[in-house]
């Protein structure tokens, strides 16, 4: 199966069955994103049950991603960690796991995901490279409990290391990074493309977090509103659809509990024209809603 170019993400979605429900079996979703680290596997794990109890949706025909977190990098966690993760989604194999970030966090008697000093700074373990763990992630793969694996958050630079690195036999079939209107990752989605992987984006609608971070709302932009009119499209629509339309190795990953919405995100059947693509890539502000650095995170040089 490829992977389908429109997933239902599913972070900080609260209360997952209907949500998951309407998207599988009424809106034609055919792909969720979860993560580790989104701590609700196994509430996503009871709504896929329901939906494959109805009988309308197979396992096999729909795309499952998850992701290990930071303070999972160590000898043994990747097969670890990915059980725990199927055993919450009561699934017996994942489409795609991924490498959530390029960094790795010190590993806490409690299993802290965020350990952090008396200062507050998160506790990194620069002595583990996730490369090394990239060994157990082939492994996985081998074993069938993946299909596919790849990363998230890493660079151009952090790809061609990958690339070039004896230790890793099998590159990564796709990097999750933030990608929307104003984040638009126009060298990396040119990387994927020349390389044949696929780059997937998070928070493609600006996230719910924008009217905390100060930070502008993308749905708000008045060109992306102007072509919405244009068209007579929602501008989530149109932004989605621009997303998909200037790569074919691209994918979103919208999030959304309400149904009208969950529907219109998957609802892209229309094309944009050129002048439209030139005026939204001219939106462009290279501008990050979710920043690493800004969390605390510290990439080190060989990650
Ligand atoms: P809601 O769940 O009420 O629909 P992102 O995927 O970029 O993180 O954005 C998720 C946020 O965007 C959620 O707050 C979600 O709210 C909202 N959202 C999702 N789809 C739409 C849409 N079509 N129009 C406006 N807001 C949306």
């Amino acid at each position: 199966m490829e992977i389908p170019r429109v997933a239902l993400g599913t972070y900080l979605m609260g209360d997952c069955d209907a949500p998951i429900m309407h998207a599988l079996t009424k809106a034609n979703y055919k792909h969720i994103d979860c993560a580790e680290f989104y701590q609700n596997e196994k509430e996503v794990g009871d709504a896929l049950a329901k939906v494959f109890a109805t009988g309308q949706v197979k396992r096999e025909d729909i795309w499952i991603t998850s992701k290990i977190w930071n303070h999972h990098h160590y000898k043994g966690d990747a097969g670890k960690y990915c059980r725990e993760t199927l055993k919450k989604l009561q699934v017996d194999y994942l489409d795609l796991y991924l490498i959530h970030w390029p960094c790795t966090f010190a590993k806490t008697e409690d299993d802290n995901p965020m350990p952090r000093d008396s200062d507050g700074k998160i506790i990194h373990n620069y002595s583990v490279s996730v490369l090394d763990m990239w060994a157990e992630m082939e492994q996985l793969v081998e074993e069938g409990l993946v299909k596919h694996i790849g990363v998230s958050n890493f660079s151009i630079e952090m790809l061609e290391r990958m690339r070039f690195d004896p230790r890793v036999k099998i590159q990564p079939y796709c990097v999750q990074v933030e990608y929307n209107l104003y984040m638009q990752q126009e060298a990396l989605r040119m990387y994927c493309e020349f390389r044949g992987m696929y780059m997937e984006g998070y928070s493609p609608l600006g996230t719910s977090g924008w009217a905390k971070s100060g930070k502008p709302n993308l749905l708000a932009d008045p060109v992306l509103n102007a072509v919405a009119s244009e068209l007579g499209k929602t501008p989530a629509q149109v932004e989605l659809k621009f997303l998909l339309q200037i790569s074919p190795k691209t994918v979103v990953l919208p999030k959304s509990t309400n149904p009208e919405r969950i529907a219109l995100n998957n609802s892209l059947d229309f094309e944009l024209s050129d002048d439209q693509i030139s005026r939204l890539k001219a939106c462009e502000r290279c501008q990050r809603y979710v920043d690493g650095h800004s969390m605390g995170f510290s990439f080190a040089d060989d990650y």
